[in-house]
């Protein structure tokens, strides 16, 4: 008989708890059966993802995928990727895997023709039609800038087509950063909006377009491009038609680096690898679609997030990227997995239970010398995820990479395996849990896979906790409470209002 999703949750807590090193003892096979290669296909590259570190067992997975099953996980992922409404408090769809070619005809047709308006409006910049461009500012915040910093970062350190300056702070140091870097005479401004009402962009859009008149620049407003989900905005704002890229409301601020919000990773990147990141991302979006139970990468995943944050109390979970090129995934993942799993009510609107773990983390190896005491030592429970590279991104003597690996895996071993000692200050209790997600690369299509396989990692494991992963309505208090203290005339608490007084604002 079928379980009901609590009947399935009281099954997932009901087991032994072996150490790790239990575990790998009592079953020589563990490696085969939680470390899972994913070719890409094509010529793209493959990637590795082991999870025989954490305590996922082979009985485990079994009531997991009960769960999934009670969760109705099949149903779920067949309506996101049919654009039927998943997002029930705002009634919408999540259409981000159509950018990709994967979802709804026509919605894949209507974003592949937003794609060609972007591949040609891309091609011009780099071809001169808006003169010799060597900048690119992109203003936007959240989702607008995460991804596409994150991209570029990672897959235009060497030569950019063009030098691109992200910048998401309202803060004006952030944005005086990038008009430093830049030359007024060369240099494009990109505005990144979903909404195109966001205070902290529109503010910085405004700064800067003041500045390329400022500093000569006859026609300023012909250098700005939106790139939004609301263009009759953005024409108001001032924006000509033919510089508007938009992209489809169903495309969440946080899942929409597919979209023209990723217009600068194509400036400096290129098409080509632009549309290889697309289809490294789409590749797993296949896997995602079509695989079922623990052979499903993503939901695999979810099951080792759910066993530590749900059963055995994690708070957090850390990321550490022993590339350099990923330095800015924790950041990105950040808001992926918390601002769309950070809730406490279910769909139903029913007390939720625990949710998503807090996600922190940094680079290897600086964090080993920086937070990792913690890890080893601590007290507390903190499921580990470790990203890296069998290819280097550095050209230097091959020690640079090696010494990067061994390190990487030296700590998922040290971590499980501890050491003991007769001195309690020298004691490290091991049976600490990680995973190792080694790719052959981080060329565009991988970068473009890893990120897909974390968008649906976050929606496996909310599809499991029956939240929705799609809105944000707990970050809109602070907005209002920003724009009343703009507004004037309305009195706050006592602290509030001796801050104010204290900083001379409102
Ligand atoms: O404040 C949260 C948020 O709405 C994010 O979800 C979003 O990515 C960000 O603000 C930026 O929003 P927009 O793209 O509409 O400027």
């Amino acid at each position: 008989m079928a379980l009901s999703r609590d009947e399935a949750w009281e099954k997932v807590a009901l087991h032994p708890d072996p150490t790790l090193e239990e575990l790998f003892a009592d079953d020589c096979d563990r490696v085969d059966k939680l470390a899972t290669r994913l070719e890409l296909g094509g010529d793209m590259p493959g990637i590795l993802f082991d999870w025989s570190k954490t305590h996922l067992t082979d009985e485990i997975l079994a009531d997991f995928e009960a769960l999934a099953r009670a969760s109705d996980f099949a149903e779920m992922r067949a309506k996101m990727f049919a654009g039927e409404v998943v997002n029930p408090t705002e009634g919408r769809a999540a259409e981000h895997s159509a950018l990709r070619g994967v979802g709804k005809d026509s919605s894949v047709e209507e974003a592949e023709a937003l794609r060609e308006r972007m591949r040609l409006l891309v091609n011009a910049l780099h071809e001169g039609a808006f003169g010799e461009i060597k900048h690119l500012i992109h203003v936007g915040i959240g989702g607008s800038a995460l991804g596409p910093d994150l991209a570029v970062d990672a897959l235009a350190r060497d030569l950019p087509l063009v030098d691109v300056h992200v910048v998401s702070n309202i803060d004006g140091v952030a944005l005086e950063e990038a008009f430093e870097a830049c030359d007024p005479q060369t240099t494009f401004v990109a505005v990144a909006s979903k909404t195109f009402t966001t205070i902290e962009t529109m503010t910085n859009a405004q700064s800067a377009l003041k500045w390329l008149a400022d500093n000569g620049v006859s026609d300023a407003s012909g250098r700005v491009i939106a790139l939004t989900a609301a263009p009759e905005k953005a024409v108001e704002w001032g924006v000509d038609e033919t510089r508007i890229l938009p992209f489809a409301e169903s495309v969440g601020g946080r899942y929409s680096l597919w979209s023209s919000i990723g217009f600068p990773v194509a400036v400096a990147v290129g098409w080509e690898d632009f549309q290889a990141m697309l289809d490294g991302a789409a590749a797993f979006d296949q896997h995602f679609r079509d695989t079922d139970g623990r052979d499903n990468l993503p939901l695999r995943a979810a099951f080792a997030d759910l066993l530590y944050a749900r059963i055995k109390g994690a708070q957090t979970r850390a990321v550490f990227a022993y590339d350099e090129r990923l330095r800015l995934l924790p950041d990105y993942l950040q808001q992926l997995e918390m601002e769309s799993n950070g809730k406490s009510v279910t769909v139903d609107g029913k007390p939720s239970g625990p949710t998503a773990p807090i996600t922190w983390g940094g680079v290897g190896t600086d964090a080993q010398h920086a937070v990792f005491q913690l890890l080893h030592q601590g007290t507390h429970l903190v499921p580990i995820d470790f990203i890296a590279s069998i290819e280097p991104g550095d050209t230097l003597d091959a020690a640079h990479h090696t010494i990067l690996l061994m390190n990487c895996f030296a700590q998922g071993a040290a971590l499980m395996a501890g050491k003991s000692s007769d001195d309690p200050h020298r004691n490290y209790p091991g049976n600490r849990p990680s995973a190792t997600i080694l790719c052959d690369d981080i060329d565009a299509a991988t970068f473009g896979a890893l990120i897909a396989f974390h968008e649906h990692r976050t929606f496996a494991n909310a599809v499991l906790m029956d939240i929705n992963p799609f809105d944000q309505f707990g970050v809109e208090l602070g907005k209002e409470i920003a724009k009343k203290i703009e507004k004037g005339g309305e009195r706050f608490d006592a602290s509030t209002e001796a801050l104010l007084k204290a900083a001379g604002v409102g």
